[in-house]
């Protein structure tokens, strides 16, 4: 993804300034349709029944993070499963822009626009991936596939051969964190001299936490277990997400 994306930068350059406005106006429509709709955010980002949005200093990756996980005990619901790639990177740079970011990074932007057909047995797994009814037993809860879904995993790289190994997965990235005394398992994100930002994987939907520097003990090894994270669905739908992935997924 990443290098394809460089590829589209490198080939495209000459370009970019139209690409960028294209974007950005691609984000003002969704803007309309999705935020400043109902009582919700005002017009380019002014105050609504909602804050207000622009202007307030927020960075790309902040607003990124609200927008795909909403603010839980507010009206602010989570669009990360809900807006397709293209919608959501072209809106979180437009309300970068009202932030007065004028260069905001769109470079994941139009990445999965040429999906494959899908039909059959793949088709029924590609609905089961993102259905609703398994709440945060759904796959999309953790999973980024075709442009749906949040990526708290990394993308998907291997397909499991069977619904008993996607059950038996070893999950060689999940660690054991210790905060304050507290344990728990974690997926690292990014760490650095600022601290570590992590996911949280005791709770459903997995939580994104930042710890200072040194605040965070990391082990190699966590009793978190993926089959803990698909038990919403019978082993036919799990072959059937297998054939949805076994089409998509490029090795
Ligand atoms: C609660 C979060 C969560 C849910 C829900 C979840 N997974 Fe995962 N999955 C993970 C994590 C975390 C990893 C990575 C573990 C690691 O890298 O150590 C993973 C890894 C995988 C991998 C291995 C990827 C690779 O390239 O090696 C596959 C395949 C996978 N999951 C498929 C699924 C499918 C299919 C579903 C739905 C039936 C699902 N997952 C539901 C968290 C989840």
């Amino acid at each position: 993804m990443k290098a394809l994306a460089a590829m589209a930068l490198l080939f495209g350059g000459y370009s970019q300034a139209q690409n960028l406005a294209d974007v950005l106006r691609q984000g003002e429509q969704v803007f309309a349709k999705s935020c400043s709709a109902g009582y919700c955010h005002g017009v380019r980002g002014n105050a609504g029944g909602a804050p207000r949005l622009a202007g307030r200093g927020f960075d790309q990756t902040y607003i990124s993070n609200v927008v795909t996980r909403g603010v839980p005990g507010t009206g602010m619901a989570p669009f990360g499963t809900t807006l397709t790639r293209s919608d959501f990177v072209a809106v979180v740079a437009y309300v970068a822009t009202l932030n007065g970011n004028s260069a905001p990074d769109v470079s994941d932007f139009g990445t999965a626009t040429a999906a494959p057909t899908i039909t059959g047995e793949a088709a029924r797994g590609a609905a089961l991936f993102k259905e609703a009814v398994r709440g945060f037993g759904r796959c999309a809860t953790c999973h980024e596939v075709g442009g749906f879904g949040i990526p708290v995993a990394a993308p998907i790289a291997t397909v499991p051969s069977s619904a008993a190994a996607l059950k038996a997965l070893a999950a060689p990235n999940v660690k054991s964190g210790t905060i304050d005394g507290e344990s728990m398992p974690v997926l690292v994100l990014s760490e650095g001299k600022q601290g570590t930002v992590f996911y949280d994987l005791t709770a459903a939907p997995p939580v994104q936490r930042s710890a200072g520097p040194g605040s965070v003990r990391l082990a190699n090894g966590s009793t978190w277990r993926h089959s803990s994270a698909i038990g919403a669905y019978n082993d036919a739908e799990l072959g059937a997400i297998l054939a949805y992935l076994r089409a998509v997924v490029k090795p």
